[in-house]
């Protein structure tokens, strides 16, 4: 079997389109990893990912007849990119059928390649039901994603260019999963040539299917499947792909969205390159397996597979790296409600420890809670170690990491309207953002006045910005005034805005 996949893999064709990509070192994972990392990027792909490679060489062993009639795949994701340009350099006809809830951008991206994008049913499997009833109306060739020797042999071709850019020993490769075509290409070839390099599979932990179909031995469908990384959210491993995955495969790792966000920053200070979560999912594994495993001194390869992702997108993945790296703990904090409390919580946290998110809003006259972003080293016995300190200084402490209802909506809900009798006044400040900034904020905000509301959150921007709520009784404003105009930071008086009257007020 493996015999039969090398020669298809040596013959396939692919370099009309593909480019041969670098297998670049990873300087600061290295370092980190005291491994020597090797990324390959097959983000640097004209269409931004492998899928090129695989479609193009399903392409190419088409009879003419069949290039007449025309191709058809239904895709929203980076196989319908790499089908359409396929199609566009052989000067076939593509028609590609799309869920209509498919982002315009990926559309847009599809139609620029020259395809004919037809929108249909609100679900993938509907977009492929329309796909199959076009095939026997028009004859056109369907061209699958994954589960096909010949698209197998096109993904193949990327263990060629590495096993060729690195001779010396390799340790493992790294290698994402979502129906398997690019795994199955690059075990064949790899065990075929170096068998003692081990091949390993990574997935997302919600969206594990070649995992559960190496335990249970044969193919499962998964109930649900996670979508993060839509490139591999896929319920069931490729039927073709299994074969050889089952034989050649060595382990599969499964890893968090988070842990994805904190790889894409990886690949980023490394490479300057900005991958998509599934892009980076084999980096999230490789860092997972020397975490568990203790390697050290060896080469690792993993694959920057693909790079299509909108930019607004990468707001959400950058807030979410510091927790996938397990760099910061989110806290809910009790602290008594009275002026100056609050500087004193910041001072256990300390200098030593910044500050990355503080939401706070007066709601009982005793006791107040806030929600805080904490930094700390990635591991979790720091994290242990800054909620044990609290809690020895009586605060009551709840550990919100893990916690996707706090991280995802919490976090922007957090607070509500003011009791009536509260006389609030609201500014809004900026201030230079280095460590301890926070602190030296909230020394020179002095104690006075009680804070009746505090939302911050550390962008990583050279300035912080902060809305403050303080209690100021009748009369006593142009005191309060007075005194900020002394402190000398950027302030905007915001009590009279709509925003704050409709919603917190
Ligand atoms: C960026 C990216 N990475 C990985 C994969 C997984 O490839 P396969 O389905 O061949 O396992 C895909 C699939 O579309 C992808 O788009």
């Amino acid at each position: 079997m493996l015999e039969h996949y090398v020669k298809k893999i040596l013959q396939a064709r692919v370099y009309d389109v593909a480019l041969e990509t670098p297998l670049s070192e990873a300087r600061f994972m290295s370092k980190r990893l005291n491994n020597q990392v090797w990324i390959k990027r097959e983000d640097l792909q004209p269409v931004y990912s492998f899928k090129i490679r695989g479609a193009y060489n399903k392409m190419a062993q088409l009879t003419e007849a069949e290039k007449a009639k025309g191709v058809i795949a239904a895709s929203a994701g980076n196989h319908a990119q790499g089908l359409a340009m396929a199609a566009k350099v052989m000067g076939v006809k593509a028609v590609i059928v799309m869920p209509r809830i498919t982002p315009d951008i990926k559309v847009q991206a599809v139609r620029a390649r020259g395809a004919r994008v037809i929108l249909k049913g609100d679900a993938f499997d509907e977009a492929l039901e329309h796909a199959l009833e076009l095939i026997k109306e028009h004859g056109y060739t369907y061209v699958p994603p994954y589960d096909d020797p010949d698209v197998i042999a096109g993904q193949g071709t990327v263990a060629i260019e590495m096993l060729r850019q690195h001779p010396d020993p390799i340790h493992a490769i790294f290698v994402p999963v979502g129906g398997g075509g690019l795994i199955a290409g690059i075990a064949a070839y790899v065990k075929y040539l170096r068998p003692e390099i081990k091949i390993i599979g990574v997935e997302a932990e919600d969206a594990a299917c070649l995992k559960v179909a190496l335990e249970k031995n044969k193919r499962v469908t998964l109930d649900q499947v996670g979508i993060f990384a839509e490139g591999v959210a896929v319920a069931q491993i490729g039927k073709e792909p299994f074969k050889i995955c089952k034989n050649y495969v060595d382990q599969v790792i499964t890893v968090t969205s988070d842990e994805m966000c904190a790889a894409v920053k990886d690949i980023f200070e490394d490479t300057r390159g900005v991958a998509e979560p599934s892009g980076a999912l084999s980096l999230a594994g490789l860092k997972k397996y020397v975490e568990q495993t203790g390697t050290k001194d060896t080469n690792l390869i993993c694959i920057n597979s693909g790079a299509n992702t909108n930019f607004e997108r990468l707001q959400h993945i950058a807030e979410r790296t510091e927790l996938g790296e397990k760099r910061e703990a989110i806290l809910a904090v009790g602290i008594p409600e009275h002026p100056g409390s609050f500087k004193n919580f910041c001072k256990i946290i300390g200098r030593r420890r910044m500050v990355t998110e503080f939401n706070y809003r007066y709601a009982d006259p005793k006791n107040a809670q806030i929600y805080v972003g904490v930094q700390v080293k990635p591991s979790s016995e720091d994290r242990s170690e800054l909620i044990q300190q609290l809690k020895e200084a009586g605060y009551p402490v709840v550990d919100l990491t893990d916690n996707e209802l706090a991280k995802l909506h919490i976090r922007h809900l957090g607070g509500g309207r003011t009791p009536s009798d509260c006389n609030e006044e609201i500014y809004r400040f900026e201030f230079p953002e280095r460590p301890g900034a926070l602190l030296n904020f909230l020394n020179n905000l002095g104690q006075d006045w009680n804070i009746s509301l505090f939302h911050y959150r550390n962008h990583g921007a050279a300035y912080g910005r902060v809305l403050v709520g303080l209690q100021v009784p009748n009369g006593d404003r142009p005191n309060v005034e007075a005194y900020l105009d002394k402190i000398s930071y950027r302030y905007w008086r915001e009590s009279d805005n709509p925003a704050y009257q409709l919603f917190l007020r």
